[in-house]
């Protein structure tokens, strides 16, 4: 069973969260291990999915004001991608946003993922940039404040 939890940017499971970061979003680019690590890792959120004692996604946040920010470094590993694990680890990081009262979020997200944010919810803005010889896109979404169904229209809980 897969199961979703915060973890602490200096706690035990940090290694292994930078890890697949690596392994997922720098490794293929040709970019050495240390090179998924940001200087914003310490003051952000850093949410983790876990199938028994293997870390298989990832997703961080950093906070700008109390209520925008950023998300950032989102990886499933390869082997679980297309199971629908992306999906229920970004919801469960917005549910987690909407109650710590953040309201907009934005992202710089790869060509090839686009299509992963934008069923999830998040419009593209302006022109591609480069960045690691890559091509990536602004995406942005903001929380309807009313009601979680509006956020989530496929997916309702008991
Ligand atoms: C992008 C990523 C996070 C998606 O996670 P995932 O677990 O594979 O995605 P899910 O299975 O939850 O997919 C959810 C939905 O998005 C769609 N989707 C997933 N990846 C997609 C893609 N690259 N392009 C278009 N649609 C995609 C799925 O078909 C599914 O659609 P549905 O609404 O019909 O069910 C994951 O594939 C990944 O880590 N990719 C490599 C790293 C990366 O690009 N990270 C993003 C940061 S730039």
């Amino acid at each position: 069973m897969i199961k979703f939890r915060f973890i602490a940017p200096n706690g035990p499971d940090y290694a292994a969260e930078r890890m697949l970061r690596w392994e997922v979003l720098r490794k293929p680019l040709g970019m050495p291990p240390g090179s998924e690590g940001l200087p914003e890792d310490d003051q952000s959120l850093h949410l983790i999915a876990s199938i028994g004692k293997q870390i298989v996604g990832c997703v961080c946040f950093f906070p700008e004001t109390e209520t925008n920010g950023r998300i950032f470094q989102m990886a499933v590993s390869e082997e679980y991608q297309g199971r629908g694990f992306g999906r229920q680890l970004l919801q469960t990081l917005e549910r987690s946003l909407i109650k710590r009262g953040v309201r907009d979020v934005y992202l710089y997200v790869r060509s090839e993922s686009e299509g992963f944010y934008q069923r999830m919810g998040y419009n593209g803005e302006g022109d591609l940039i480069k960045r690691f010889g890559e091509m990536y896109r602004l995406m942005k979404k903001a929380f309807p404040q009313s009601s979680q169904e509006e956020i989530f229209p496929t997916y309702k809980e008991a």
